[in-house]
């Protein structure tokens, strides 16, 4: 199920690279992911030999005591409790097998096996969620670690970027998320702090980490550090409604450098351009600025910091809208406002039925957002 899903995310991420993108569980880009892909091995390989045993045993008895001669009428054995008397028959006649009554040596291997094996896996599993889950620590200067909020919501991921390297951030941005890459064999830790704001949400990018929830009303954690920079992809791998298999995740693993002039990016106000004065006064009319933040504009207030959708002041520097299932271009950029339910059924954004007139201008003046 999910990998069809999966596969669904891929063609469909697909759309905006050039190349397909990798979400195999086997091949992973943290320590964290690669303890889980060792123990998927692990798993399957002893799971894996007790299907093969298993199997092996009963095509063994299948055809080494397939019934011959046509047997006689079959006798029912009238008390369970006493074994039927034994014919002597000469060897290889007798339709019945011998019929064993109890054995202890057997009866013990039969529990000492199985409990054995479920030992043994509680361990390995124990083993690795140790490891995939240290300590998290308060965020401190020099730790190069990065904190963010990530809040599941139908059908999108909001991410409040929390500290960096010790220092407050506290900017909002949606969909794409972006993390420092470890160099010179110091790791970049990334801690989640996973949340929900309606129903259960799972945050899943195979190569980096395992699932983990987005539950109401509970906090969740999750930590990763990877050395490859990149772009990993996603998907919301818990059922959350009618578009949960099109709520995709992205994130973009980048060179320290270059993920810090991304936050100081993200972190400035939107950009006033005089050109689109008239668009943006058209804009801020709109019902949009009731749910959406374009931070530094005259609706900008600490009552509307609410967040009730993605954050715009940096719009255009997405690549993707609507969580990553169309690219971010002019075009569908418009096709967007004009009925986001052509492109996504169901989602909370409603057709405000616009003019033509003010949807150009719209979109005119978010094309500005960079
Ligand atoms: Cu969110 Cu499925």
């Amino acid at each position: 199920m999910s990998g069809v899903i999966l596969m669904r995310s891929m063609l469909l991420l697909a759309v905006g690279e050039s190349a397909r993108q990798n979400v195999s569980i086997f091949d992973p880009a943290s320590p964290q992911a690669e303890s889980i892909r060792n123990l998927g091995i692990l798993v399957l390989a002893i799971t894996g030999g007790i299907f093969l045993v298993v199997e092996g045993i009963l095509f063994y008895t299948m055809f080494r005591f397939r019934r011959g001669a046509p047997p006689g009428p079959l006798v029912p054995n009238p008390d369970p409790k006493v074994p039927p008397p034994v014919t002597v028959e000469p060897a290889g006649t007798s339709p019945e097998p011998p019929q064993v009554y109890g054995s202890k040596p057997i009866e013990i291997a039969w529990t000492a096996a199985p409990t054995l094996v479920v030992l043994i896996l509680l361990l390995v599993i124990t083993r690795t969620l140790w490891e995939i889950a240290p300590d998290r620590p308060e965020p401190h200067e020099g730790d190069n670690a990065l904190f963010v909020t990530v809040i599941g919501r139908q059908w999108w991921w909001e991410y409040r970027y929390d500290h960096y390297n010790g220092r407050p951030l506290g900017f909002t941005t949606a969909n794409e998320l972006h993390i420092p890459v470890g160099r010179d064999g110091k790791d970049y830790p990334v801690y989640l702090t996973l949340q929900s704001a309606d129903v259960c949400h799972s945050f899943w990018v195979p190569r980096l980490a395992g699932k983990t929830d987005l539950i109401p009303g509970r906090t969740n954690h999750m930590t990763f550090h990877t050395a490859t920079a990149g772009l990993y992809v996603g998907q919301c791998a818990e059922y959350c409604g009618t578009q949960h298999a099109k709520m995709l995740l992205r994130v973009n693993a980048q060179p320290s450098e270059e993920f810090e002039s991304w936050l100081r990016h993200e972190e400035q106000p939107a950009t006033d351009v005089e050109t689109v004065r008239e668009d943006k006064h058209v804009f801020l009319k709109q019902s949009c600025v009731n749910c959406h933040l374009v931070r530094g504009t005259e609706k900008d207030t600490p009552a509307r910091r609410r967040e009730y959708a993605p954050d715009l002041t940096h719009l255009m520097s997405r690549k993707t809208l609507a969580s990553g299932i169309i690219v971010n271009d002019v075009k569908t950029l418009r096709d967007w406002v004009r009925d986001p339910q052509n492109i996504k059924a169901g989602c909370l954004m409603p057709a405000f039925g616009l003019s033509d007139r003010e949807l150009d201008s719209v979109v005119r003046y978010l094309l500005t957002l960079r």
